[in-house]
């Protein structure tokens, strides 16, 4: 007999890893989820792709996120997804909870961006190829489009579901007001919205301040957390510079500008409170996230299998004392207002 080219650990639902409910439903999430906005591309390496999708597998992550116009080079990291998917994952299907996107720029001409039917339909369709899959699990309205009727987005998504397509459907950058015509509108045609994917972290606390993430609980949705490591800023890379592997050496969506004199400091106190609870810095920085009930899952990226594993000891530590809550916030506010390391460039 030919032997599996893959087989998971036996432990990975040991515990290590925790599932919390997604909104009222009946899905649960690993707390920590995988995305694979960079990394996952045709400019990277598939070796390093696939051997962190087993990591975090063994680790217990069965939630991937994915768009369509995730690389470089467009669709190319929902194309790995499929040669993971027919290399190895194909048996553990039933097992994983995969996501897509569309809403952003993706192919030329008048087709191929924003929240019309048609683009959200035909993208859909291309993802599935793409990803060797016959559904996802959940797809998502990547942004609001302010120029189509909320409607038309809306009933696109009622009926990807009622197609088969989709099993769940969620939003994504979506303002407040729009927000709430969404949860209506969908939960209306027995399509609840499954969850809010927004950008939050230590350094980026506007999904709070907006509204969004109550409004999330409140209407019945999870809050997934994108970019909590505000793209690799709450880690230990950027304490002594910019390490020349480092996504903001590459500068695509994380520029030199975000490291500011503020932000340096701020770093530099956020990993002194971190030592002091006897966390690394991103530990400390997923802690804080999952720390508040109102997350369902945190939404990372990763460059490396040892990254993954060190995120993993964000979940299930010590509880924060109030003087430590007070610290953090007083160590992030001169940098918040400085910079925002990631407005108007994630996706
Ligand atoms: N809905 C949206 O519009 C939207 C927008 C953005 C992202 N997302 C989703 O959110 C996911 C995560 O976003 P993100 O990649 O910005 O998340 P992130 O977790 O904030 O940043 C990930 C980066 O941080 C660094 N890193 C992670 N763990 C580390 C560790 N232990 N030590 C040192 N460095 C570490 C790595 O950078 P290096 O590469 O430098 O090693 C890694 O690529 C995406 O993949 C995507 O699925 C969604």
């Amino acid at each position: 007999m030919i032997p599996p080219v893959y087989s998971p650990s036996a432990d990975r639902y040991d515990g290590r890893m925790r599932y919390s409910r997604c909104g009222r439903s009946g899905v649960l999430l690993p707390e920590i989820s995988l995305g694979f906005w960079h990394n996952f591309g045709s400019v990277d390496t598939l070796k390093n792709s696939l051997d962190m999708v087993h990591c975090a597998f063994d680790l217990g992550i069965t939630h991937f996120d994915l768009a369509n116009n995730y690389g470089p080079v467009y669709g190319s990291a929902e194309e790995t997804f499929g040669a993971i998917m027919r290399k190895s994952l194909a048996p553990f299907r039933d097992e994983l909870f995969i996501s897509t996107k569309a809403g952003y720029d993706m192919w030329p001409g008048p087709y191929g961006n924003w929240g019309s039917r048609k683009y959200l339909m035909a993208s859909l369709d291309q993802s599935l190829k793409r990803m060797s899959l016959d559904y996802v699990d959940l797809f998502y309205s990547h942004r609001f489009d302010p120029e189509t009727p909320l409607e038309e987005t809306l009933q696109a998504l009622v009926d990807i579901v009622r197609r088969g397509k989709a099993l769940y459907i969620g939003i994504s950058r979506w303002p407040v007001k729009a927000a709430a015509t969404a949860y209506a509108y969908l939960r209306d045609r027995d399509v609840p919205c499954l969850i809010y994917q927004g950008r939050y972290s230590l350094l980026d606390r506007e999904a709070d301040t907006s509204g969004v993430m109550s409004q999330a609980s409140a209407n019945g949705a999870g809050f997934i957390a994108f970019s909590p490591l505000a793209q690799g800023l709450l880690t230990d890379r950027y304490l002594n510079g910019i390490p020349s592997d480092s996504r903001m050496a590459k500068q695509r969506s994380l520029k030199h500008d975000a490291l500011t004199p503020a932000m340096t400091k701020c770093l530099a106190r956020l990993n002194d409170i971190a030592a002091g609870r006897s966390q690394t810095l991103s530990e400390m920085a997923i802690a804080w996230l999952l720390a508040d009930s109102r997350i369902t899952s945190v939404l990372i990226g990763a460059s490396s299998e040892g990254q993954l594993l060190s995120n993993l000891k964000g979940v299930g530590s010590a509880p924060f004392s109030t003087e430590e809550l007070s610290e953090i916030d007083a160590a992030c506010a001169g940098a918040i207002s400085a910079v925002d390391p990631a407005r108007g460039t994630a996706k």
